[in-house]
């Protein structure tokens, strides 16, 4: 395979500018991250402490294996939503490594409002699920959770991707052989009662755990009953006598033994296989990546930059390099795991369009994952492309994105705007995981574009109501609010609070979170893929 050779000059004045954004971007993500993981009031921690419960970090310091990796799952969910303080959407959710196995692992904190479920708390869990299911991940729950967030009830409770749907996907997982491992570390009221009663393991704390539909008020507003949480609902209860809980732990330690316990004893799961080769670092420092990504997403540059700093030993033995150059596609491999590798350089014209789909048919049927590096403004426009057809070929490489039954992983390198994000595998086109980089944009069009838009269609408007053109005053008080809201929700950071994706990346942790995640997906079978597709447009 072809060593990619660099051409970026890091003494060059473009490069050091690049370098201090992204550096500056990459500070902040790691603030709001610490921010994420450490800010609680001293009242939650007060309490915490006197129940004598571990804090969420310690619970999953205990869980997972000493020096292995954690891949946290949108960790920024709900961001800056609610009052605010409502951080990763009251839990901590990611991919850890539990005596030897991947496991999923949803832990509610305690310490955000009782562990309750925020609306955006459920979007989350259900995209946790979504990620255990496609991956075939057993998955451990660490519940400490009021239920659901009483003031948001409408808001959680009765639509279809509700809180319902929660334990609705507990059962479809159950029958699907994933197992569930659930520790009850609190008082678990109503839907926090439902994740241990559908789990397949339900290990109960003495003392501070507690399992029932209605809890001590509830109870004496309901039936004048006067009950203690322990009498209602506690481990020595539904251990002896109820049968809800399987294994009684004296306190949170134990009760974390016991769950490593239940994961070590689960039947083998033998993972796909995929080409490999024996790992080997790249040849360029991926903090390189800081200098070469422009601060402006609107400039461009070259995608092969980005490959050589995340393909081991920087080689890449590129597909129709002549053919269609606006998108780069080739084989490489990531921590020993052989992909396809799909990277924008410029907009999508018919030719790449066709390429994409010619190169993502041959993955799939090679059993190659693919990773899609995002960067991308969408499909050439205008009358000459309209009759050369960029709508049926864009159409062709939709449908193939769609179909491929490959793990798919996507990275938001930059802009992802309109078709482009469909056919670079966006959200909705099933890639296993999506991230953003920190410098990313989201959205159909950019804020210039969609304001300009508008303007016409009122200007158009007024001419045709034989009112005359629109003012400039009235068409700058169009664009402005256009532009502002663009601007606002097409940021990394908005993309990230909506769930939208998995969590904003440092660039120079991408190959890294990358080779995990490709790990993560061999725990499905491949085998077992429909190699089918539908009836594409020619
Ligand atoms: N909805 C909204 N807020 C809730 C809540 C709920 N279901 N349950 C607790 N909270 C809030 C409390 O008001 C408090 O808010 P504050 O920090 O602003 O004062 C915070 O969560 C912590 O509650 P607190 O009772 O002080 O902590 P705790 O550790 O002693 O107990 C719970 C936590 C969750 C066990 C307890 O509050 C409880 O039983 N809540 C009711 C649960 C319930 O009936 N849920 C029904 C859901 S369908």
């Amino acid at each position: 395979m072809n060593v990619i050779e660099t051409a970026v000059d890091p003494k060059s004045k473009a490069y050091r500018e690049n370098y201090e954004a992204m550096d500056a971007l990459v500070d902040d993500l790691k603030a709001e991250l610490k921010k994420a993981r450490e800010d609680r009031s001293d009242k939650a921690r007060n309490r915490n402490a006197e129940l004598g419960k571990l804090t969420v970090q310690e619970r999953l310091d205990r869980l997972l294996d000493p020096d292995t990796p954690w891949l946290e799952i949108a960790p920024l969910a709900a961001k800056g939503m609610y009052d605010g303080r409502v951080h990763s959407a009251g839990s901590r959710c990611g991919i850890g490594v539990v005596n030897g196995r991947e496991v999923m692992v949803n832990a509610s904190d305690p310490m955000i409002k009782g562990g309750t479920i925020y609306p955006m708390g459920v979007k989350k869990a259900l995209r946790i699920q979504t990620i255990a299911m496609e991956n075939h991940l057993p998955s451990v729950n660490l519940v400490d959770s009021g239920g659901a967030f009483l003031p948001m009830q409408s808001e959680i409770f009765p639509d279809v991707d509700d809180g319902g749907r929660i334990f609705y996907n507990q059962a479809i997982m159950s029958k699907m052989n994933i197992p569930q491992i659930t520790a009850v570390m609190g008082l678990c009221t109503a839907g926090g009662a439902y994740i241990p009663a559908m789990s397949d393991h339900v290990i109960h704390v003495n003392r501070t755990g507690a399992i029932f539909l209605g809890g001590p008020p509830l109870v004496k507003a309901a039936t004048g009953e006067d009950v203690t949480a322990e009498d209602l609902g506690g481990a020595m209860v539904h251990c002896s006598e109820s049968g809800v809980s399987d294994y009684f732990a004296e306190d949170d330690d134990h009760a974390i033994d016991i769950v490593r316990d239940v994961v070590r004893l689960l039947p083998d799961n033998p993972k796909s296989r995929i080409p490999t080769r024996p790992p080997a670092a790249p040849l360029y420092d991926q903090k390189e990546i800081y200098g070469i990504v422009p601060k402006s997403i609107t400039t461009p540059y070259d995608c092969r930059e980005v490959i050589a700093r995340l393909a081991d030993g920087s080689e890449f033995l590129e597909f129709k390099e002549l053919y269609g150059p606006t998108l780069v596609c080739g084989w490489a491999y990531i921590h020993g795991y052989q992909v396809g590798i799909l990277g924008n350089n410029g907009i999508l014209f018919s030719d790449s369009a066709l390429k994409a789909t010619q190169f993502i048919q041959l993955c799939d049927r090679q059993g190659i994952p693919l990773v899609f590096l995002q960067n991308i403004n969408g499909y050439i426009i205008g009358k000459e492309y309209e009759r050369g057809g960029i709508t049926k070929d864009g159409h062709k490489m939709v449908h193939a994105v769609s179909t491929a039954t490959v793990p798919k992983l996507t990275v938001i390198l930059g802009a992802s705007f309109g078709a482009g994000n469909y056919g670079m595998c966006g959200r909705a086109y099933g890639p296993r995981f999506l991230w953003m980089w920190p410098n990313a944009k989201i959205g159909v069009m950019g804020g210039e574009q969609a304001a300009n838009v508008l303007v016409s269609v009122k200007n158009d408007q007024m001419i045709r109501e034989g009112q005359g053109p629109l003012p400039q005053e009235f068409k700058d008080a169009i664009r402005q609010p256009i532009i502002d809201e663009a601007e606002k929700e097409g940021d990394a950071y908005y993309s990230t609070s909506n769930v939208w994706d998995d969590g904003i990346l440092d660039p120079a942790r991408t190959r890294d979170v990358l080779g995990l995640a490709l790990s993560v997906t061999l725990n499905a079978p491949l085998d077992d893929r429909d190699q089918g597709h539908g009836t594409f447009r020619m």
